[in-house]
């Protein structure tokens, strides 16, 4: 067989950079239809040569997801694999609501979600399960163009093939010649931009964590070796206990590629993560700030906490505090060495928050949520701390406690972009799309006021640059949504 080669240098520049910032391999079958599809996007951002286009993704003028929306084949449909959701709705929806009980809600999330049926068939499962009020379904993808038509929800009949016309008329109204989703499902879902090839996830700001369910179906199989181990690894570290990741038949074999544990069901093979320390540890919903290694210190008197691995001991660094201790500890995953170190009642409002996300690494947020209330008994004007209480109280789906505090945060200091950005996403999937839009317009206020490379404050390590953008797509994806 032959195949073709390359008949514009740009187009193989231009594969070149799609591969650099999407982890997308072209293997050479896949030549002709890139060059197409470079072609189409060019010409829709009216230009008419490879290599202007090139020059305007390179330098940013352009969003290179018009471009995967060209090359990704976005095509999914309602209920995909039939048995896969049978097996969701009978197997795994009650083996979790047994597992967590009613302490928070059950977590899901639909990466790679296209146009969104895959997590709409979520959606509804969960509506039929009467579990809607106890879910939260995020759902993401690198192409603003799908999510946008995500957000839409209105379909053609090909978004239905497998559906029988007695489901789509109890969950559509048609307009026109469009199947349009009943409205109540377009706020249980939250269509957020996520590029999988970026390291920014797990973190609290794109609401990537402590997931029971990942459904990453036909996405790896875009996907060059490297960047697959990074994603499978970075999935693992957002499942919650217990939690599991979903792929598609034609993807990757993923326990061949990163360390976990296979689970054969009639519906196919899930992965979880290996119940080790070192992989147990590495699993949180808030990352680290990087910081200079230094010395531990004994624990804490009055909190006996035995632990069976005590870190290596660095040698002595100057500067040598309970801070800095503790944030060293917090950035090497030793969330058991810092609530040793730390107490309930601490004087310093930075140790309290090291201490909180540390409990809620471990414990979960309703623990980590009583102590934030003690915590700012305390320190009544710590930013940080209402911060990280509104973020507790939104992942305990307590969304206007957690608007409350966040406010709060904001009010006390108001340059903190990642708490604009938090109030967006809470008033959004509130539905008052209004303050939504506002508050990402803050956010993207304060990201542009500082160097784009700058990590922003509380972010868990996302640049001003990336957070700027990813408040750009919230604002287009409100606007195109209302
Ligand atoms: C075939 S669709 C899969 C839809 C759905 N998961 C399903 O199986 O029915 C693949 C999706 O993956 C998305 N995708 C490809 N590379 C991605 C990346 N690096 N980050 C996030 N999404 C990506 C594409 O934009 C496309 O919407």
């Amino acid at each position: 067989m032959t195949f073709a080669t390359w008949t514009d240098p740009s187009c193989a520049a231009i594969a070149q950079l799609l591969t650099e910032r999407t982890g997308m391999v072209f293997t050479p079958n896949r030549i002709e239809s890139l060059e197409a599809a470079v072609r189409r996007a060019a010409e829709r951002s009216g230009v008419t040569e490879a290599a202007e286009y090139m020059k305007l993704l390179e330098t940013d003028k352009l969003p290179i997801d018009d471009l995967v929306a060209e090359v990704t084949v976005g095509e999914t449909y309602f209920f995909r694999d039939p048995a896969l959701f049978e097996y969701i709705r009978h197997h795994l929806l009650p083996e979790i609501t047994g597992r967590i009980g009613t302490s928070r809600p059950i977590r899901l999330w639909s990466a790679g979600c296209a146009s969104g049926e895959e997590a709409y068939s979520l959606a509804i499962l969960l509506e039929e399960e009467r579990l809607s009020d106890r879910a939260s379904l995020l759902a993401t993808d690198i192409s603003r163009t799908a999510l946008a038509k995500a957000r839409a929800a209105a379909y053609g009949s090909w978004s239905l093939r497998a559906s029988d016309a007695a489901f789509v008329d109890r969950y559509f109204n048609r307009v026109h010649d469009r199947l349009v989703l009943d409205p109540r499902f377009r706020t249980r879902v939250s269509f957020e931009y996520l590029n999988l090839a970026i390291d920014s996830y797990p973190s609290m700001t794109t609401g990537t964590w402590g997931m029971d369910l990942i459904l990453c179906r036909n996405v790896m199989i875009y996907l060059d070796r490297g960047t697959i181990e990074r994603v499978a690894r970075r999935l693992l570290d957002c499942l919650a206990d217990g939690g599991l990741i979903v792929t598609g038949p034609s993807d990757p074999w993923l326990a061949e590629i990163v360390p976990c544990e296979t689970v054969a069901t009639p519906a196919g093979v899930f992965y979880r993560r290996r119940k080790t320390a070192a992989i147990v540890r590495s699993q949180s919903w808030w990352t680290a700030p990087t910081t200079p290694p230094l010395p531990p210190v004994p624990a804490c008197a009055e909190i006996a906490v035995e632990w069976s691995a005590p870190p290596p001991e660095p040698a002595s660094v100057p500067g040598d505090d309970l801070l800095a201790r503790s944030r060293e500890a917090f950035g090497k995953g030793q969330y058991e060495h810092v609530l040793e170190m730390t107490c309930e009642r601490e004087s310093d409002p930075e140790l309290s928050a090291l201490r909180l996300r540390s409990l809620a690494n471990l414990g979960g947020p309703a623990e980590a949520e009583r102590e934030a209330e003690a915590a700012l008994a305390l320190h009544p004007l710590s930013a940080e701390l209402h911060f990280l209480r509104g973020v507790l109280l939104m992942s305990l789906a307590r969304d206007h406690e957690a608007a409350r505090s966040v406010r709060t945060a904001i009010y006390l200091d108001r340059s903190l972009a990642v708490a604009h950005f938090t109030l967006g996403s809470i008033l959004g999937r509130g539905g008052d799309l209004a303050g939504a839009r506002r508050a990402y317009r803050n956010a993207r206020v304060q990201c542009l006021s500082r160097h784009p490379g700058e990590i922003v404050p509380l972010s868990d390590g996302e640049t001003a640059g990336r957070l700027a953008e990813a408040a750009q797509v919230q604002i287009g994806l409100l606007e195109a949504g209302s």
